[in-house]
């Protein structure tokens, strides 16, 4: 018998649009400044000339076309010999941060990635789907085409820990990494004093799409705005206004099955996948109980894919609105409630969706 959980998490808090509207201008250059927001629209005057440090680049949302003829790089070499290209004003900012953090917390920050190629997208696209299996990289990297770092203001981050004899070792792999969620306070911490906010949060999957991820930074360039977004704890869909903020419940009921943790990593799965469904608001994600981990059930899913053995299952429900313009099958301006989602537990351990819809 395995951990029995029972809990209640409210998900998102509930933030007030019009508050996320106030920005102030730092000394910094400025070369963009939202002006004014207005619920799901992005209201913002973008720069005629220049960068728009504010452009939202997420999963149905792609580089802008003409990005790449006005944006301007400085290229480098990280501890592991990588090449990382990152745009100019980004990268200073970038040694700001890494020059307080390594004075003041003995932290030492590397880059491991900045700007990349739609080309070197795919690539990374494929070594995680062959190292981690299709959902993991799903719910940690972008499609080609809609990935921030396109936009060479998004860094991702590794450190080195330095011993007491000096010598350093990288702490360089994802899994590694978030074996350090001390480091990780102080790095997020200093972040907006150089105009930077954390882009992947943890329980905004379904806005943002991808999991918790504490070395992904986005550089917009006003402190004061970045200082903003962080202490509330948004993401930059929120905060531009393009998504609402809505509390989201999350039911875990009873499980005599599975811990806490599996139960959050298929929640999780669920979230990533409910992204992409526009204009849609998720409000609520429960446990449908232990009884559904039947045979019949394990039977049905088998017999979605030949040849497959699945030994565990997990059956969630959730509760969502579609918008007054929904598209394809989605009855419009509806409150869906208890549609279904089931997932398989996979050969590596972690759990993927293989049906979902209406019970
Ligand atoms: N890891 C982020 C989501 C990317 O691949 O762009
Ligand atoms: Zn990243």
């Amino acid at each position: 018998m395995r951990k029995a959980v029972s809990l209640i998490l409210a998900g998102s808090m509930v933030f007030a649009l019009a508050s996320c509207a106030k920005t102030s201008e730092s000394a910094e250059p400025l070369k963009s400044h939202p002006e004014a927001f207005t619920e799901a629209s992005v209201q913002y005057e973008k720069p005629k000339a220049g960068l728009d440090y504010f452009v939202l680049v997420n999963k149905t949302n792609k580089l802008p076309d003409d990005w790449e003829e006005i944006l301007e790089t400085v290229t480098v070499i990280n501890s592991v010999g990588d090449t990382v290209e990152v745009e100019k004003q980004t990268y200073d900012a970038y040694l700001l941060l890494k020059e307080d953090l390594e004075k003041n917390d003995g932290i030492y920050l590397e880059l491991d990635s900045g700007r990349r190629t739609v080309a070197e997208q795919q690539d990374i696209m494929d070594r995680f789907i062959e190292k981690y299996g299709a959902d993991y990289a799903a719910k940690t990297v972008a499609q080609p085409g809609y990935s921030e770092h396109h936009t060479g203001l998004a860094i991702d981050l590794y450190f080195k820990l330095k011993d007491d004899d000096g010598n350093f070792t990288d702490v360089y792999y994802n899994e590694d990494m978030v074996q350090y969620p001390e480091i990780w306070e102080k790095i997020h911490a200093k972040l907006a004093d150089y105009g930077f906010i954390l882009r992947y949060l943890e329980e905004r999957e379904h806005i943002t799409g991808y999991g918790y991820e504490p070395w992904h930074l986005r550089y917009i360039g006003i402190v004061d705005t970045a200082k903003e977004i962080m202490a509330q704890d948004i993401t930059l869909e929120e905060y531009l206004g393009v998504v609402k903020s809505i509390p989201v419940t999350v039911e875990l009921g009873e499980s005599g099955l599975y811990t806490t943790e599996e139960l959050s990593d298929a929640i999780v799965q669920i979230k990533c996948k409910f992204a992409y469904w526009e204009g849609c608001e998720l409000h609520a994600i429960r446990y449908a109980g232990d009884d559904a981990n039947n045979k019949e059930n394990l039977a049905w899913l088998n017999s979605l894919n030949e040849g497959s053995d699945y030994k565990e299952l997990m059956k969630f429900v959730i509760d969502f609105h579609t918008p007054a313009d929904a598209a394809d099958n989605w009855e419009p301006d509806h409150e869906y409630t208890d549609y279904e989602f089931w997932l398989v537990r996979n050969e590596k351990g972690g759990w993927d969706i293989i049906s979902y819809g209406k019970g």
